[in-house]
């Protein structure tokens, strides 16, 4: 459905090899079916602190697990993400001597360059760079980044510039992306996404995309009308936008209002993806509530993904009325 809506995929995010998912036969048996996912994102094994956990030294192994398992089904891959103020090493967090502007913008461009270039057209894109801006005051930098506090804003240019050398040294196709929450509706943060793309794009820096990670929460997800016009934001700027982390959160237990009403929002994203042409397709951060991140970081609140397993971990797979709603919002049902 995704495919006839014009879409590249509709794809899930997966922890692999990480918290569970990999051992789970009924999880599996769904990340595999090779007709509800056409792309994988892996939710933490490509973060900085698994790839070069220590200065200089990569390891490549989890990624290349990660690929394996979803090109052994033909999905594309998001490789996620390359620079972030989260899931770094104690080497970067706490150096032994004080980082300087240049000594940890050496990193930033060690880092880069080297993954793009090892992975290359293996990943179909990279997010460069995740969630640089903050949402107080929105659309600031976030200065609790270690990159913002040593090198200022530049640390965002500085890391897609060490993507693009790694792309265009490499004669790469591999697309390059900016990561972020918050900016799936007009308003000043969005409006300091655009304002990066452009001046990446005005420093010929190669930017072809902004992930929207859309996690959101049941009933206040934005309609999907403010959804395309913020789309099309991005997309006149000339990047792609793709839906990069959807899901929608509610209270437990959940009401049947609540339900109902999370179907609703899922077609509500899904359906702007859909409507909007440089909307490449859909991710959901993952699929099955058993790994959702959502319960360990919002207290009370779950049942934000597409199926259940009501047995537990490792019994069969159940799909909620969601998995219906984005259905229907890709066919136009
Ligand atoms: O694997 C260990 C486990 O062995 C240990 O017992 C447990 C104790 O806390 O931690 C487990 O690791 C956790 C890991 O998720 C796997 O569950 C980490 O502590 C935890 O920090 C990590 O959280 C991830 C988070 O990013 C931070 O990297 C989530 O899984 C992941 O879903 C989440 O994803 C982010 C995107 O990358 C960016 N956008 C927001 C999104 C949600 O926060």
């Amino acid at each position: 459905a995704a495919k006839a809506a014009g879409k590249l995929w509709f794809g899930t995010a997966a922890d692999i090899p990480g918290t569970g998912e990999p051992e789970d036969f009924y999880y599996m048996q769904e990340f595999n079916n090779t007709h509800d996912f056409g792309e994988a994102t892996p939710a933490n094994i490509m973060k900085f602190m698994f790839v070069e956990p220590e200065q200089g030294v990569f390891n490549f192994t989890g990624p290349q697990e990660f690929l394996d398992v979803a090109h052994a089904t033909d999905k594309y891959v998001r490789c996620h993400n390359l620079i972030w103020k989260s899931e770094l090493p104690t080497w970067v967090t706490a150096p032994a001597v004080p980082w300087t502007n240049a000594t940890l913008s050496a990193v930033i461009y060690e880092h880069v360059y080297n993954i793009v270039e090892h992975f290359g057209d293996q990943c179909y894109s990279w997010d460069v760079v995740n969630e640089a801006f903050a949402d107080s005051p929105a659309g600031s930098y976030d200065n609790s980044s270690i990159f913002y506090d040593v090198i200022g804003p530049a640390y965002v240019v500085e890391a897609f510039q060490a993507a693009t050398d790694a792309v265009r040294n490499n004669s790469l196709s591999v697309k390059l992306f900016y990561n972020d929450y918050n900016i799936e509706y007009l308003g000043n943060k969005s409006s300091a996404a655009q304002a990066l793309v452009s001046d990446l794009k005005a420093r010929d820096i190669q930017i072809d995309g902004v992930g929207l990670e859309s996690h959101f929460i049941v009933g206040e997800t934005p309609s999907q009308a403010s959804q395309e016009a913020n789309m099309r934001a991005f997309t006149a700027l000339g990047v792609n936008v793709a839906v990069t982390e959807l899901d929608v959160r509610l209270p437990l237990p959940p009401t049947a209002a609540d339900e109902t009403q999370q179907v609703a929002d899922y077609y509500s994203t899904v359906a702007a993806c859909v409507a909007v042409d440089g909307c490449i397709g859909v991710t959901v951060w993952d699929f099955d509530d058993t790994y959702s991140w959502i319960p360990s970081t919002f207290a009370g609140q779950g049942y934000g993904d597409l199926f259940l397993q009501p047995g537990g971990a490792n019994t069969p797979l159940v799909k909620k009325a969601a998995y219906d709603g984005c259905l229907e919002a890709l066919t136009g049902a």
